[in-house]
């Protein structure tokens, strides 16, 4: 067993001047914090589904994530690109706050079909973090009403960038099959998996993890990270590594 981790979290909803629908609600925030809580130690009921076969490998990765505070702020902007911009008060956005020891998660439109993206452990201070489109931001499982846009309504984007943001890759190593995510009970794939696939899905000579967080699926078909994910994910914040800040 591991000792829990506790991220204080900062939500900076970025939102467009003529679409208030853009400048979600708190109960929509509240029901993503819920998802990470549940996705990060092995709570959300949907792990029962793994497979046999991996079912061994299914981690708890003892991280809680606490909403510290929710900034608010409107722009003219409609897209903000992966510029990094958004993070950035002087550029229009919003400075991320005790980036050191907690996650900084922007919520806006990013454009382009991107629904989040993820600075990885080592990088600059002032653009570490998360950024999520509102309209992927949270679970529609907790209520219709929220601003939310299936296949992708049930939390999983943010799962998958704070993945990043813990220094795991995508579950194909972005390569082809001779290339590793680094994570030896994650199975070899070529490329990424998309929709819902079934099981078995076959790739590079093995069941590929198409389940796994970290893979391209819809948010119902992604549900389990595993223990190797786990070490590499928990080895940032051990001393010497990228995130020790975060643990006193
Ligand atoms: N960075 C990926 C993208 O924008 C996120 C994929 C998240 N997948 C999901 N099922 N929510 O394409
Ligand atoms: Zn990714
Ligand atoms: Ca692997």
């Amino acid at each position: 067993t591991t000792a829990t981790i506790t991220i204080p979290v900062y939500v900076h909803v970025v939102s467009n001047v003529n679409k208030p629908e853009e400048d979600i609600s708190d109960a929509q925030i509240q029901s993503q914090i819920a998802v990470l809580n549940a996705d990060f130690q092995k709570l959300n009921s949907d792990a029962s589904q793994t497979p046999a076969e991996f079912a061994s490998r299914v981690a708890n990765f003892n991280i809680q994530f606490v909403l510290a505070r929710t900034i608010r702020k409107s722009s003219t902007k409609t897209q903000w690109g992966t510029n990094d911009a958004v993070k950035s008060t002087k550029r229009g956005g919003s400075d991320p706050i005790n980036p050191e020891t907690s996650l900084n998660i922007w919520v806006c439109n990013i454009g382009g079909g991107i629904l989040g993206y993820a600075q990885f452990p080592g990088g600059s201070l002032a653009t570490d973090g998360v950024v999520v489109g509102p309209q992927y931001f949270g679970s529609s499982a907790v209520s219709n009403n929220f601003y939310l846009e299936a296949p992708y309504d049930k939390g999983r984007t943010a799962t998958h960038e704070i993945g990043h943001w813990l220094n795991l890759r995508h579950i194909w190593g972005d390569g082809g099959c001779g290339v590793d995510d680094f994570v030896a009970d994650t199975p070899l794939a070529g490329g990424p998996n998309y929709r819902c696939p079934g099981y078995p899905t076959v790739g590079c000579g093995n069941n590929m993890m198409t389940m796994n967080y970290m893979d391209y699926t819809y948010d119902a078909c992604m549900y389990m990270f595993t223990e190797g994910q786990k070490t590499r994910a928990r080895a940032v914040f051990a001393s010497g590594g990228p995130r020790s800040s975060f643990v006193t």
